[in-house]
């Protein structure tokens, strides 16, 4: 059997491909792809295979300006290296001969020799006539703004003022958020920590445990990471926690739980509290046993669909229930740029749907005088505050509860954060309790 050889360029391209062509996630491939390279490659191999993909849609405007015959489907991988040749010349600080160079040769690594030379003319093209074909992509939207069509018609539909600003945010590299265990110190503490490893960070609005890193770092570099010190997430979903009203004695159902960053937020302001932690993925649930117990906290985990209240529900009413709905990740792009290739018009309705299944079979499971939050990462109005508007409509008994501090922008019903607004995570969040 032939050996498959591996370098930065063409593994990010065979990662890239298999997004676009097998509609896998960019993380669940490069976490099988990146042990596979070395360590000095795997930077690079990431950032290329982020970066395509956030631009993809404008980088596919280009390539089918170079090139005249589309390449066949079974060579996905060198239509996804031009994308990559092309993203470095636009994007990235590397000499133009050594992109060039190192992308043809990646040609061969890919086992294709005869497409050098056509990379080697397409990106030599590119170079000649950038300043037309550069022009050519403002004549569509889905090319200047480097998104699918129909997920800009959805932003346009629903954020007419806002739309263009959501597309630029969502094309950001996304910046590093931190979460203080205040379990283990203060946040003061923490950031005398980091100033002591020579890390610059601030403490920012976002709740009270929430620092911004100047410059994302890898979390081994942080200052007792592995004890649990701290914990990398946005500070849009740090509000969750806050929003929960934790106090001593509760016993809380977090019903959509994985990776479980907000299973462990709320249980960093309580570590006594019950905190009864639900995902309908098995696999997702290990990734919440792996942070509790970096943190020293402790869930208990059940691997279910929280809508079927029969398997897994022992009859005990919670005080909290948080429902951090599956969703379509329109609010988190920057993080997750395969999003605009993954995710296909019919999901909106199909996620809707599932929302309002785990509304419906969730609230009769709260006290009388307990509290259900509902948070999406989405920033589409069907997903959030139509979709808790239509609850509330259908259950008198059901009202919105006003948190103290307003955690974004206040909505008809509950608050949406825009993506990229004080440079946050797009975020929906209502709190609903008994009349
Ligand atoms: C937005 S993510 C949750 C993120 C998590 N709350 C955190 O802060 O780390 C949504 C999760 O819901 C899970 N999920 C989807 N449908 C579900 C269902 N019917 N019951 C339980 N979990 C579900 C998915 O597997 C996914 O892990």
């Amino acid at each position: 059997m032939a050996k498959t050889k591996h370098s930065a360029r063409a593994t990010s391209a065979r990662a890239i491909a298999e997004v676009i062509q097998k509609q896998r996630s960019l993380n669940a491939v490069l976490t099988t792809a990146l042990p596979l390279l070395a360590e000095n490659e795997r930077s690079l191999c990431q950032q290329i295979s982020y970066g395509v993909l956030r631009w993809q849609f404008q980088l596919q405007a280009i390539s089918k300006q170079l090139v005249r015959k589309p390449l066949k489907a079974k060579d996905s991988d060198i239509a996804a290296l031009l994308l990559s040749g092309l993203y470095q010349l636009r994007e990235l600080r590397i000499p133009e001969h050594a992109v060039i160079s190192e992308t043809v040769n990646a040609c061969k690594t890919l086992g294709k020799p005869w497409a050098t030379g056509l990379v080697n003319a397409s990106l030599r093209n590119y170079l000649r006539q950038q300043e037309n074909i550069e022009q050519q992509l403002l004549t569509d939207d889905a090319a200047n703004y480097a998104h699918p069509d129909w997920l800009l018609k959805q932003y346009q539909h629903d954020w007419p003022e806002n739309w263009q600003a959501i597309a630029a945010a969502n094309n950001q590299q996304p910046p590093m958020f931190l979460r203080v265990n205040k379990q283990h110190q203060s946040r003061d503490a923490y950031l005398a920590k980091l100033t002591q490893a020579e890390i610059m960070a601030s403490a920012v609005d976002a709740g009270n445990e929430a620092i911004l890193l100047n410059k994302p770092c890898d979390v081994f570099q942080l200052p007792g990471f592995e004890n649990g010190d701290a914990s990398v997430q946005d500070g849009a979903a740090q509000h969750v926690a806050e929003l929960m009203n934790i106090n001593a004695g509760l016993r809380i159902l977090d019903a959509c739980a994985a990776p479980g960053g907000k299973t462990c937020h709320i249980l960093e302001q309580q570590p006594d509290n019950t905190v009864v932690a639900l995902d309908i993925d098995p696999r997702r649930l290990q990734q919440i046993e792996q942070n509790t117990d970096r943190l020293q906290l402790k869930a208990e985990l059940i691997a279910s669909d929280a809508g079927d209240t029969e398997s897994w529900w022992d009859g005990q009413l919670f005080d909290r229930i948080l429902i951090d709905a599956p969703c379509s990740g329109t609010g988190v792009i920057r993080r997750h740029p395969d999003i605009k290739t993954l995710r296909r018009p019919d999901d909106i309705g199909n996620l809707a749907t599932q929302q309002s299944a785990l509304l419906e079979k969730l609230w009769p499971l709260l006290k009388p005088d307990g509290l259900l939050v509902y948070t999406t990462c989405s920033a589409l109005k069907q997903e959030n505050e139509l979709q808790v508007s239509a609850f509330l409509e259908k259950h008198p008994e059901a009202k919105e509860h006003i948190p103290d501090h307003a955690p974004a922008t206040r909505r008809p019903v509950g608050y949406q954060r825009l993506p990229g607004d004080d440079n946050l995570d797009g975020f929906y969040y209502a709190c609903l309790q008994h009349r």
